[in-house]
This record gives C-alpha cells, structure tokens and sequence, in this order.
C-alpha cells in the first residue's frame, strides 16, 4: 500500500481564498447537490466552469506507467465527473477500456459524445461490478464527499472491484495553517483529517492500493485575507 503522488503533474489553481468566504453556507449546500452549480456555476460555487482542456494528459501517462496498463485492461474511475480523466487515459493508450462512475447526473449527462456508454451515474459506496473486473480503479477528489462510515464502504468496493491495484487521492493537511486554508477553501468535504487519520481509515477499509494526499499548502499567491 505505497504512498505515491500520480497527480504531481497535475496544474495547481489559483485561488481566492477571501470570495470562497462569503455566502460559505449556501454556497456549500448548492456545491453538495454536484449539480449544474457545482460544475459551471461560480468559482465560490464550485469549480467556475469544468471544461476539458488536456489537463489530466500528463496524469494519466503517470498513471498507465504506474500499473502498467496496456491495450484490453479495464480500469474504473469512481468520482469520474465528466469524465477527462476517462478520456485521457484512452487517448494516450489506444485499446484500454475505461468507463467511469459518479454521483452527478449532471456531469454524466455533460459528458462529451465520445464517452456515452462508458460514464454511469451512481456511488461509490456500491459501485455495480463483479468482484476483481478492473485491472486499476482510481478515485481522485471524491470520496472525502462521503461520511467515514460511507468512506469506508467507497475504499471496501475499490478493493473488490480490483484488489491491490487502487489509487485514491482525498483532502487532508498537516499543520493548523493548511488546515485553516482548507476549511475556508472546501464546500463539500465531509471527512477529513491528516495524512495518519487517512491511513486509519485506509487501514480499517483493509484497502490494499496505492493513495496520496490533495494539500492546500499556504500560497502566497492566494488572495487570503
Ligand atoms: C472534486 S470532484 C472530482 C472530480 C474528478 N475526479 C477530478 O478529480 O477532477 C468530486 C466528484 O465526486 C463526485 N461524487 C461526490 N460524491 C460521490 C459519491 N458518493 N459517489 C460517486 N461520486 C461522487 C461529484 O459528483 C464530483 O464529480
């Protein structure tokens, strides 16, 4: 169960920290519907507008190295939104089968042509696959959505699903600063901690696949005050 970072080329974001604080409340309760606000609302609501844009290229060359993936291999993203990173995985390796899970109709229905018949709309604590059909499943961003008792059965399926062979990546932070940047930042987290509680709850799941930590590190670059 190594600690490894797939997303390290992933762009970091700018971000207003300040805007996030006003109207927080509502804000989060529209985020948590991860419906058309969430998406392409405001940045305050969500992401500001989810549009492709070849961002999760270079992830997902790390990650068909990482296990790899070749030509025939199915692999399940859980929380696959629109599903770039779907797209991007089949697009830098011609052949392999990826379909994708995820809680929002509206991001499933969003999705461009090419995807139909590979996104589903449904959750992560039952994802609706035998035993051991995925030669990886990834869930990145995602399953700090749930409670722990709901985070638990997410990491539970992705072992069933394909035992060993997971990445996920969730919210945490290490210090009181990250954490105080991270509460103001988030709107939909409902579980949370440092990389240790993470690990407790990889542990408890008897989740045996590879994981990483998404961290709001202090940036000078963020408006914050
Ligand atoms: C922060 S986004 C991450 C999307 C994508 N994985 C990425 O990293 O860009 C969180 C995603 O999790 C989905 N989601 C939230 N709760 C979920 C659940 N219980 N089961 C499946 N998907 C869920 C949301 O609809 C949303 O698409």
């Amino acid at each position: 169960m190594p600690e490894v970072n797939l997303l390290a080329r992933y762009p970091r974001a700018k971000r207003n920290i300040a805007a996030r604080l006003t109207h927080k409340e509502e804000n989060r309760a529209v985020a948590m519907q991860f419906g058309r606000e969430y998406f392409d609302g405001t940045r305050e609501q969500g992401y500001g507008g989810y549009r492709y844009d070849g961002r999760w290229i270079p992830v997902a060359e790390d990650i068909v190295r990482h296990f790899g993936l070749k030509a025939g291999d199915r692999v399940l993203d859980v929380g696959c939104a629109k599903g770039f990173l779907v797209k991007d995985l089949m697009k830098i390796q011609p052949g392999l089968e990826v379909f994708g899970i995820d809680v929002s109709e509206y991001a499933v229905m969003h999705a461009e042509a090419e995807l139909a018949g590979r996104l589903h709309v449904g959750n992560a604590v039952h994802l609706p696959f035998p035993d051991g059909s995925f030669a990886a499943v990834l869930s990145i961003n995602t399953i700090h959505n749930l409670d722990r008792d709901g985070c638990l059965r997410a990491l539970k399926e992705m072992e069933r699903v394909a035992p060993g062979r997971g990445y996920v990546q969730v919210d945490a932070y290490r210090t009181a600063a990250e954490r105080k940047v991270f509460e103001d930042w988030m709107l939909t987290a409902r579980t949370y901690g440092t990389p240790e509680d993470w690990v407790a709850i990889l542990r408890e799941a008897g989740y045996t696949g590879d994981y990483f930590w998404t961290i709001l590190e202090v940036d000078p670059e963020w408006t914050i005050t």
